[in-house]
């Protein structure tokens, strides 16, 4: 491929399909298949799913495209691209901040992603030992349990992780990336839908549909207390969005540095929809395979981050092949884990080597380490600092890390760059990066950036902290 100017600051994507996969490698992984059953299940379902969806059509997806094309069109690292762009439109220095922000915000989230990354590395040798066959749901439980409750195991894996995620890092996307998620994605498609076929034939199938499609908002916007008094609560809401932003890795930079290595020639409208379409379905997926499960073993829906980890492991142990199914499931779950982590160090990354700064294997190594450090307290909180003394509100240091980027830094940095590209760089650079071919669909995303995204995000945080 001929390398335009740009390239000699950054590398591109050596396809248009390159740079789509490893987008779609980004947002499927553990959001998908962890946190959305899990919060789901927590919120009450199916009000909760259409909340999600429709954060992901007018928030998820306008935002997305708005963090492409500032991505492409400064080519360089997220922090250095704001600065960029800020100064050619002569407005605010201020706005490099969003890259900066994006910096943290990604550090945070590995520090406790790479523990539940840590969890399916662990289910991967439980699987391959036979420690599944003949599961029920307390021996789901313990099993879980006996992982979550020993500092040693959680570390280790976790260490193995960060890495894993370390060693791609310094190796650089193209050479990393583009051969992996070519052929995992794929594989753990046809995983998924073994599994909901299984939950179709074995679990209580009709009833994980209603769960996760019938809309009832008055149980998911109420609350009871013990005494049975129900009040209002927008929390789900905020929670809906907060994982918009997640699962599609929005708001930090990861997709804008993704962005810059993007071929001019790709279409950042119909790469949105496929990422999207893609993101959703594998999400979907999950709650199908799950939910039947948990209802048909007598689990609790609202059981939290283990979810996942105590439902499936029933369904291996107990169906023809399960070994084999079980081991590769988690192993896939681990590969999936791994292309998101990766572009979650890729802005910190990307500014470290910038400008021949830092060798690559330098900033991964730092980069790593730091993350490293951060997730030992992730670790530690399901055990050693699980007690009360440890908790904020009670929640403990991996529940407040998750909380507190998932829905608060990530729709924040989303706000920002909606706002950005909405209203700081006047309407011709967003234009002719995105260069969609109907007029009407420019103004379509345009309305939907400057005004639909931000008051949506704004009102929902209003709404959140009880102003509204
Ligand atoms: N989207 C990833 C997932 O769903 C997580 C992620 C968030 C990755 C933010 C990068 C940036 O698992």
């Amino acid at each position: 491929m001929a390398l335009s100017v740009n390239s000699v600051i950054h590398n591109q994507w050596s396809t248009r399909m390159a740079f789509m996969l490893a987008a779609i490698g980004s947002a499927v992984g553990l959001g998908n298949i962890w946190k959305f059953p899990y919060i789901t299940g927590e919120y009450g379902g199916g009000a909760f799913v259409l909340v999600y969806l429709v954060c992901i059509l007018l928030i998820g997806m306008p935002v997305m495209m708005a963090e492409i094309l500032l991505g492409r069109r400064g080519r360089r690292s997220p922090i250095n691209t704001m600065r960029e762009l800020a100064r050619a439109e002569k407005t605010s220095p201020a706005w490099r901040l969003v890259g900066w922000g994006g910096v943290l915000t990604g550090f945070l989230i590995l520090s406790f992603y790479s523990v539940v990354a840590g969890w399916a590395f662990a289910y991967v040798i439980e699987g391959a030992v036979g420690s599944f066959n003949g599961l029920d749901g307390e021996g789901a439980g313990a099993l879980f349990g006996d992982l979550t409750d020993s500092p040693g195991r959680l570390l280790f894996w976790h260490s193995l992780f960060i890495i894993m995620t370390t060693l791609v890092v310094a190796k650089g996307v193209r050479s990393g990336l583009e051969r992996l998620i070519t052929w995992l994605m794929p594989l753990l498609f046809v995983l998924l839908a073994v599994l909901v076929g299984y939950a179709m034939a074995a679990g209580d199938f009709a009833r994980g549909l209603h769960f996760l499609f019938d809309v009832n908002f008055d149980r998911v916007f109420t609350v009871c207390d013990e005494a049975g008094v129900c009040t209002f609560t927008a929390e789900p809401v905020l929670v809906a969005m907060g994982h918009a932003f997640f699962t599609l890795s929005l708001g930090m930079g990861a997709i804008m540095a993704y962005g810059s290595y993007m071929p001019h020639d790709a279409s950042i409208g119909s790469s949105t929809v496929m990422i999207a379409l893609a993101d959703t379905l594998i999400a979907l997926m999950a709650g199908l395979a799950i939910f039947p499960l948990v209802f048909a073993n007598g689990l609790e829906p609202g059981a939290g981050p283990g979810l996942v980890f105590v439902s499936l492991p029933i369904a291996f142990g107990a169906m023809p092949g399960g070994q084999v199914f079980g081991t590769l499931f988690f192993l896939l779950l681990v590969f999936a884990a791994w292309s998101s982590s990766i572009s979650l160090v890729e802005p910190a990354v990307a500014w470290l080597t910038e400008d021949e700064r830092l060798s690559r294997p330098k900033a991964a190594a730092i980069i790593g380490g730091l993350a490293w450090l951060l997730g030992v307290g992730s670790a530690l909180s399901f055990n050693v600092w699980s007690g009360e003394e440890y908790q904020v509100f009670g929640k403990t240091l991996f529940d407040i890390k998750d909380y507190l980027t998932a829905n608060i830094m990530l729709p924040l940095g989303g706000l920002a760059i909606a706002l950005f590209t909405g209203w700081a760089v006047g309407h011709r650079l967003p234009e002719s990066e995105l260069a969609l071919r109907s007029p009407t669909l420019f103004r379509a995303w345009y309305f939907t950036i400057r005004y639909i995204a931000p008051t949506g995000i704004v009102l929902i945080f209003l709404n959140a902290i009880g102003v509204l």
